[in-house]
């Protein structure tokens, strides 16, 4: 019996690109994912063609979904620079591909097993995410990352924001790495864990513009070409969105899980719900919901109130039917020492918000423990 895979891929056949060509045959589609009848690859095309290709996608798209066990498909557009431009890294092998099952026609640029592959010696790459910017992914991802050391763990984090890295300021790193045999990078080690962004490579002001394909080419760099080490886990502050990055990683990276992190306000919410279903439709799992800036407490009169609202996350969160991992309070003293290049884990291990960190970080530990077990797995359409 033909596989998923081979009768998405004789459908696909029948689609054809803007030069009349199946698409099959135009050397610019990626590998196949097809997971619980869920697909998703992609197309890479010149910049100059995507609007030609675009109506290609949306006519692939359509004729996929017919393809009996299809309950899903995504598929992505992604823009290359013409020929002499700057490098674009091709699509990826994703993870889950078969080795020697290339769905690209010979002629065109070559997939990459590794991609199906872990990082040697890293056991478990979570992501902290969010559609939304500016609710604190940086600040909760440094700190979680410094709860999971003060578990026992063995923690690297990775800023995988290109467009604005946080993790030099955050833990005030000015240094640049090293290099290792003139190609692979050493992270830089802070507070004993491994930490590499590409704010350690570029001048803070410098303005980062990315195209899709090198957003890819960046991360996998970031991921692949570091020495990491031994790691029981490496965390991922994601940049804010569900586009081209998340789909990277998501795509790329063989991530063990998400945490989204999502202020109380209706507004957030609505993001975070757009990125616990991007990360659905990817397969892969959520973790939890962490509420930051949750509960304001008056550093001078000691009275709460609820800035941005409180219970929103949790709330959600149970709707959604992913776990709560805790509330971040809003407090002057987590902003201030972030900025300060002092996260408020390290900089005060005996405080209630190292305190309220570990905890989060062992129901992150938790999850990922669950995870590893194999318990049949609910997938739950996003
Ligand atoms: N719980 C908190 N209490 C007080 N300030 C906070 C808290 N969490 C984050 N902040 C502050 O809010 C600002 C935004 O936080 P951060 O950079 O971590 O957000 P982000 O979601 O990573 O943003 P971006 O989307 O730009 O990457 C920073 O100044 C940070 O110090
Ligand atoms: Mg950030």
């Amino acid at each position: 019996m033909a596989s998923l895979k081979d009768e998405v891929l004789a459908k696909l056949s029948s689609v054809t690109g803007p030069d009349g060509r199946p698409l099959t045959a135009s050397g610019k589609l990626s590998d196949i994912v097809a997971s619980d009848g869920k697909l998703f690859f992609s197309i890479t095309v010149d910049s100059a063609e995507v609007k030609e290709w675009e109506a290609v996608r949306e006519r692939a798209e359509v004729a996929v979904r017919t393809v009996p066990g299809v309950k899903s498909a995504m598929i992505a557009l992604t823009a290359e620079r013409a020929a002499g431009g700057a490098a674009a890294a091709p699509p990826r092998r994703p993870q889950n591909a078969p080795a020697g099952d290339d769905a690209r026609p010979r002629g065109g640029a070559p997939s990459r097993a590794h991609a199906s592959t872990g990082i040697p010696g890293v056991e478990a790459i979570i992501a902290v995410a969010s559609g939304k910017g500016g609710v604190g992914k940086s600040t909760v991802a440094v700190n979680l990352a410094l709860a999971l050391r003060d578990l026992g763990l063995k923690v690297g984090i990775l800023d995988a924001d290109i467009y604005g890295p946080s993790m030099p300021k955050l833990l005030g790193i000015r240094e640049r790495p090293q290099t290792v045999g003139g190609t692979r990078l050493k992270p830089i080690v802070r507070h004993g864990m491994a930490v590499m962004s590409i704010g350690f490579l570029v001048e803070e002001e410098t303005p980062m513009i990315w195209r899709g394909p090198m957003v890819m080419s960046a991360l996998t760099q970031m991921l692949r070409e570091v020495e990491w080490g031994a790691l029981d886990v490496l965390v991922v502050d994601m940049p804010p969105g569900t586009g081209d990055a998340q789909l990277t990683m998501a795509q790329q990276v063989p991530l063990k899980g998400a945490v989204i992190v999502s202020t109380p306000q209706d507004l957030a919410l609505i993001d975070a719900r757009r990125g616990i279903a991007m990360f659905r439709r990817v397969d892969v799992p959520v973790l939890g919901v962490i509420e930051n800036m949750s509960t304001f407490i008056c550093p001078h009169c000691g009275t709460r109130s609820d800035i941005f609202g409180h219970g929103g996350a949790r709330a959600e969160a149970e709707r959604l039917g992913v776990p709560f991992l805790g509330e971040v309070p809003l407090d002057i003293g987590i902003r201030e020492k972030s900025d300060s290049g002092a996260p408020v884990v390290a900089s005060e291990p005996a405080g209630a918000h190292a305190q309220r960190f570990r905890e989060i970080a062992s129901r992150v530990r938790e999850g990922l423990d669950a995870e590893r077990r194999p318990a049949p797995k609910i997938v739950i359409e996003a």
